[in-house]
């Protein structure tokens, strides 16, 4: 059992670099920061993601690839231990696709895609985005010389989990494909046992149903790191790109069998 009270986990995708940590770090600090001036774990979470979204080093909102076509398509979802959930796909034009998928979970759908969740997000106000801006931003989209994946946060307040994901998928997708990241249980799922945020190669993340698979473990009362091993475990080293961050009320693990930029705060 932990001694710690919060626990913020932070990555910036399976691929991303590491010295990439100061982004990851500071996603992490405020999403604590946000936790301990009163915020609820989910809103703390999705604080925490929309930092990384902000940062356009990372593949999710700023700095998310683009498809086949030139458009950015953007994934997002979030879950807390008490089963709430919500996650858009494929969104065009919002800056904080974390935001609009937290936005769902007051709703009575869980997810809501494409054009729908555009007409969603700009009913609820939420901050446009266009694909200029996100060039201008800095991300060389010629250049393919860095693939990078989701981006995402788990979370503790010692009493309750939650994990978000957000993404802007596959570089050279074709419009329209949807990864792990809005699938409950394949790129995320948080429960009373603990929480998990996949990041790596979409397909397979979501035919190997990782995270509730990964979940399922911590439930059992496998410790986070044990966990991290066997699903590592899972993928091809080589073909398939794997990262996992995950907590419990035993402790936390981050890995990936690619570079991965991650930070842990964690605090009494
Ligand atoms: N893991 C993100 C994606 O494949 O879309």
């Amino acid at each position: 059992m932990t001694e710690n009270k919060y626990i913020f986990l932070t990555h910036g995708g399976a691929g991303s670099k590491e010295e990439y940590q100061d982004g990851t770090l500071q996603a992490a600090k405020v999403g604590l920061k946000v936790l301990k001036s009163g915020a609820t774990l989910m809103d703390s979470v999705c604080r925490a993601v929309a930092v990384l979204e902000d940062d356009f080093r990372f593949n999710a909102g700023v700095g998310s690839h683009p498809r086949s076509d030139g458009s950015v398509q953007m994934d997002a979802a979030v879950m807390d231990g008490q089963g709430q959930f919500g996650a858009v796909a494929a969104l065009e034009g919002f800056r904080n696709p974390i935001h609009v998928a937290h936005a769902v979970t007051r709703t009575q759908y869980k997810v809501l895609v494409d054009r729908g969740a555009a007409q969603f997000a700009k009913k609820a106000g939420f901050e446009t985005l266009s694909a200029d801006q996100i060039t201008a931003r800095g991300v060389d989209f010629s250049t393919g010389e860095e693939v990078t994946d989701t981006v995402g946060c788990v979370a503790y307040d010692g009493k309750s989990f939650a994990a978000g994901l957000s993404t802007g998928g596959i570089r050279g997708a074709a419009p329209g494909r949807v990864g792990d990241v809005p699938l409950i249980g394949c790129g995320l799922y948080a429960g009373p046992a603990g929480a998990v945020a996949a990041t790596g190669d979409g397909e397979i993340i979501t035919m190997h149903l990782t995270a509730i698979r990964a979940y399922q473990m911590l439930e059992r009362g496998d410790r986070p790191e044990m966990v991290l091993e066997e699903v590592l475990h899972w993928f091809h080293p080589v073909n398939d790109a794997i990262g996992l961050i995950l907590v419990s009320d035993d402790g936390y693990a981050a890995g990936s069998n690619r570079t991965m930029a991650w930070s842990v705060l964690e605090e009494n």
